[in-house]
């Protein structure tokens, strides 16, 4: 562990999950618990439940919860030892000198290894091995004073320009694989990643390089277009946004969503110094709590192509679950010989000039005038059967408008659209509505009719492969963290027994702590486990659990586990039985026997 356990537990004593909740939300006292709106999603009756007996918060309706580093972490977007000095700064408690664990130490070398590995692509940008990148930059019209503000960087054609300069810097080899920067050939050896690629070093908002992302310069590479670093134990892309480090300091209001890096690095020149990019990948609900950290609100603006817009409306989506104001700008085509070509923003700056891109910016429409527009291009309006098809499709959008007003402003509009009379347009919203409830309810009524389904974890990471075992394993973890004395000295199960290896592992780590301080505690376990995983626990620890006859379920609980690891033993002796097994299974109705 990378902090002092003592320093630890005094830490979590001295910050009451009830106080540092409260300075963010305002709770209520209701029964054993407090009560808020949870800070992680969006609603209007409070489903986040804070217990100061068990130092723990769990959202019913998010699924979120656990102790209070992990509150901070989530809320403040901190990784585990930033939110451990958060909450001590909070104490007025100082950090212990931290011992570093062989991870943390790893991690620490990586950030190093790559902070000299971007100053070495970045001098060698303007040394001759770098001319034809260079040129390249030049081509697309990026000035020396922005790569420079970008960090951006060279890797020569060679295979081992980058593994010889950082060797020779004392780095090993295996911190060179880790840090994604080599790659392992088939002869065993290794060499560099990034070949013949202009350089984007990317940078978080604290100022540290976690990763790379390297363009072709020549038309002929046969190579990917971009390459990116993969995930290391300092990168996870779904937490980071290309310029995010600068964007965060604009003084424009909002923040702009592009998709690529030389999006970014071109409207940061053209003086729209708010922009930034999730390189390539869907944008995910962590990047968008990063986002709400430095903006209200944020502007899509992605490549005006299918994949764009499919692109838009799945931000769309997700940004609607999140408190902040989201606009659309749609970059128009661009006539070529007579055919529409797709622009990005950096086609559009080029050929249009940073004053044009000012106005679409200014003008840019809201997501929900996006959607409707989308919809009403997919019918012909002339016709009265197009019509109707698209006052039924705009219905259904505007049926999943969580604001009533927002409803009636856009029903009024879509009638506008249709040639319909708003009265008739407000019939089929009604009806769409109505449909909706429905759906849900009888979504509701088959997972209460499969119960199955409803206890298996909804983070898909997490899924019970024996979902008997798994219930009594969780029923083990209650009890522990309930009253840890029923267990006696030796553990009653190992690790092995689980069915779950992760409810295996937190059975381990609950059980050390039990055995090591006397108490077990769910706020310290935050370094271990991810935020996930976390949650998974705090939900389970949420389940009902009486003490009462407390000796005789624990005993009830183990003796399930053990027949079932039997069986998993005997299973993997004789796959066929296991199958027939199975068979039998969904002979009985799906039901456990
Ligand atoms: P695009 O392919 O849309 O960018 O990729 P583009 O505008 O055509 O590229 P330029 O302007 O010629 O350089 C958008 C982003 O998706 C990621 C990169 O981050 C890129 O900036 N990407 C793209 C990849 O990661 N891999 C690829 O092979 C392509
Ligand atoms: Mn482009």
């Amino acid at each position: 562990m990378a902090f002092d356990r003592r320093f630890l537990d005094e830490l979590i004593e001295r910050s009451d999950i009830v106080d540092v909740v409260g300075s963010y939300v305002p709770l209520t006292k209701k029964g054993a618990n407090y009560w808020a709106c949870c800070p992680f999603h969006n609603e209007k009756t409070p489903s986040f439940s804070v217990s100061q007996d068990k130092q723990m918060c769990y959202c019913f309706g998010c699924k979120k919860g656990g102790g209070v580093i992990n509150f901070v972490m989530e809320m403040e977007n901190l990784s585990y030892p930033d939110a451990v000095r958060f909450l001590a700064r909070r104490a007025n408690m100082t950090v212990p000198e931290e011992t570093r664990d062989d991870g943390s130490r790893l991690r620490a070398r990586i950030l190093q290894l790559n902070r000299d590995a971007a100053r070495f692509y970045y001098e060698q940008l303007h040394s001759p091995k770098g001319a034809a990148v260079l040129e390249y930059m030049k081509s697309r019209r990026i000035t020396p004073k922005n790569a420079v503000n970008f960090g951006l960087g060279a890797a020569a054609d060679e295979w081992d320009g980058l593994i010889t300069a950082m060797r020779q810097k004392g780095y090993g080899d295996g911190e060179l694989l880790a840090s994604g920067l080599a790659v392992r050939g088939k002869s065993g050896g290794i060499y560099d990643k990034f070949r013949k690629r202009l350089i984007f070093p990317v940078i978080d908002v604290r100022g540290d390089v976690l990763a790379f992302g390297g363009r072709i310069v020549d038309k002929n590479d046969p190579g990917a277009k971009y390459m990116n670093t993969q995930e290391t134990a300092v990168y996870s892309k779904r937490r980071v946004l290309y310029g995010l480090n600068l964007a965060r300091k604009s003084r424009r209001e909002n923040i702009i969503l592009v998709e690529g890096n030389i999006d970014v690095v071109m409207l940061h020149q053209a003086g729209f110094d708010n922009a930034c990019a999730s390189m390539g990948t869907a944008l995910t609900p962590e990047q968008i709590r990063l986002l709400s950290r430095y903006t209200r609100e944020v502007v899509l603006c992605y490549d005006n192509d299918d994949a764009g817009k499919i692109a838009t409306q799945k931000a769309l989506s997700l940004l609607n679950d999140a408190d902040l104001r989201v606009s659309v700008l749609e970059l128009p085509k661009r006539l070529v010989d007579g055919q529409y070509v797709k622009q990005d923003a950096d086609d559009f700056i080029k050929f249009h000039g940073a004053d044009a891109f000012e106005h679409l910016l200014s003008g840019s429409e809201s997501g929900i005038d996006f959607r409707m527009a989308q919809i009403a291009g997919q019918f012909d309006l002339r016709e009265d059967r197009g019509r109707i098809e698209y006052a039924a499709a705009a219905a259904k959008l505007l049926a999943a408008l969580p604001n009533a007003v927002e409803r009636e402003v856009y029903t009024v509009r879509a009638a506008e659209t249709a040639g319909i009379s708003a009265d008739a347009m407000k019939l089929e919203v009604n009806r769409a509505l109505r449909q909706k409830l429905y759906r849900e309810k009888k979504a509701q009524e088959r997972s209460n009719l499969n119960p199955a389904a409803s206890l298996q974890p909804k983070e898909r990471t997490i899924r019970y492969d024996d979902l008997r075992s798994a219930l009594a394993e969780e029923g083990v973890l209650r009890l522990l963290v309930l009253d840890d004395s029923l267990f006696g000295q030796e553990p009653p199960l190992q690790e092995a027994d689980f069915s779950s290896p992760l409810l295996g592992r937190f059975f381990t780590a609950l059980w050390t702590q039990a055995k090591q301080n006397g108490s077990v505690s769910v706020g310290a376990l935050a370094g271990e486990f991810t935020q996930e995983e976390i949650s998974h626990l705090s939900g389970i620890l949420q389940k009902p659990e009486s003490l009462k006859n407390a000796a005789q379920a624990l005993q009830d609980y183990c003796r399930i586990i053990r027949e079932e690891a039997r069986k998993r033993t005997a299973a993997d002796r004789d796959p066929l039985a296991a199958a027939t097994e199975k068979y039998k299974y969904k002979g009985n109705g799906g039901k456990q026997p």
